[in-house]
């Protein structure tokens, strides 16, 4: 029987020496190697400044404490989303209101624009499954009611809107390393984007026990900060990254052409996009009954997310919202096999299995 995983990280020699190399420099903790990622994924994205933390999660925070986000205040957040978006706002003492899903699963800008008050002080728009937010529409958004944008990419390492890479159109961007995302360091770990030196200076501050220096610690914060053993696969992992989100996207264009014709909603990509495919989601009102025929098969499927942000019991306490694509969306997702490590043949074989489903 077939065992096909969601995702497959690689893992190789380069891989391994990069290690071991870092192992022996004795310096483990934001040395040389955490130095120079910072540099180099800086320069990838297109920002002046890259942050390194523990998680994407704490990249959130750090950025929404940098901006000095404060009880009372308002951040406009998609309910559909990995809830940590939601989470890393509460935990910054704001107040989450969520916005719901457009055709392409992104953040509704019009949605959004309804929900704006005069506590109102920035959005966290998700670059979800791998594909840009309308960025025109956010940016629109954010400058005709004052507030700040703050990108999680947590999902989105790589991908365009126009010739821009996301996380350096607002005034920061967040990413995370996780093992399955498209640029992982084998192990929790993230970072913060942004080309404002005054946020950077703060988030490096608060990362390390708001320090000032050795002696002196200028705030309460915490211990968020990154080693330098992840730093060295990070270093390998960026060099691959085009070449992963390229492969990537080719095992979606085959996907899309072995899934044609079938009552099944394939991703669609905007047209100002690139898409980098982090999940590969597909919909249909069958999908807890295709999930379980692919899972008798062998094949892992995900849903990403079954409970939106706005139905979660640790915001209970929240008004409630109606957030009508939202709840539609989330009972017709299903996220395929996808990542640079799948073959051809897998692909195959789980289309092969979904057109089965489908009596195809
Ligand atoms: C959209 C989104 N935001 C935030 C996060 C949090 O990242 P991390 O797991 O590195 O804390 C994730 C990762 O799961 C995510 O997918």
């Amino acid at each position: 029987m077939t065992s096909i995983p969601l995702s497959r990280p690689v893992v190789d020699d380069e891989i391994r020496h990069a290690v071991l190399t870092a192992l022996e420099s004795r310096q483990y903790i934001l040395g040389p190697e955490s130095k120079a990622f910072e540099t180099e994924f800086a320069a990838y994205v297109g920002t002046e400044h890259a942050v390194l933390t523990s998680s994407g999660t704490a990249a959130l925070w750090l950025v929404l404490r940098a901006l000095g986000v404060k009880p009372g205040d308002e951040v406009l957040v998609p309910s559909h989303t990995a809830f940590p978006t939601v989470e890393a706002v509460c935990f910054a003492e704001a107040t989450p209101v969520f916005v719901d899903v457009d055709p392409w699963y992104g953040f509704d800008a019009a949605d959004a624009a309804l929900k704006i008050t005069p506590r109102t002080v920035g959005i966290v728009p998700v670059h979800l499954y791998g594909q840009p937010v309308d960025v025109a529409a956010m940016m629109d958004l954010a400058s005709r009611f004052g507030l700040w944008v703050l990108e999680d990419c947590c999902q989105a390492h790589g991908a365009r809107w126009g010739d821009r890479r996301v996380g350096g159109f607002g005034r920061a961007g967040a990413f995370s390393f996780y093992p399955s995302k498209n640029l992982t360091v084998m192990g929790d770990g993230g970072a913060l984007v942004t080309n404002d030196g005054e946020i950077a200076a703060r988030a490096r501050r608060l990362r390390d026990h708001g320090r000032l220096n050795k002696d002196v610690h200028a705030e309460i914060a915490f211990n968020l900060r990154f080693n330098e053993l992840q730093a060295a696969i990070g270093r390998v992992a960026l060099r691959r990254l085009d070449a992963g989100n390229a492969r990537r996207r080719a095992l979606a264009a085959r996907y899309r052409e072995n899934l044609a014709g079938l009552p099944l909603a394939l991703p669609v990509e905007r047209p100002r996009g690139h898409h980098v495919y982090h999940l590969y989601v597909v919909g249909t009102p069958r999908r807890d009954e295709l999930a379980s025929f692919l899972r008798d098969r062998g094949i892992a499927t995900g849903i990403h997310y079954p409970v939106p942000g706005h139905r979660q019991p640790a915001v209970e306490h929240l008004p409630w919202v109606a957030l009508p694509a939202t709840e539609r969306v989330v009972g017709e997702i299903l996220t395929l096999p996808m990542s640079p490590g799948h073959s051809e043949a897998e692909i195959d074989a789980v289309a092969q299995a979904v057109r089965e489903f489908f009596g195809g």
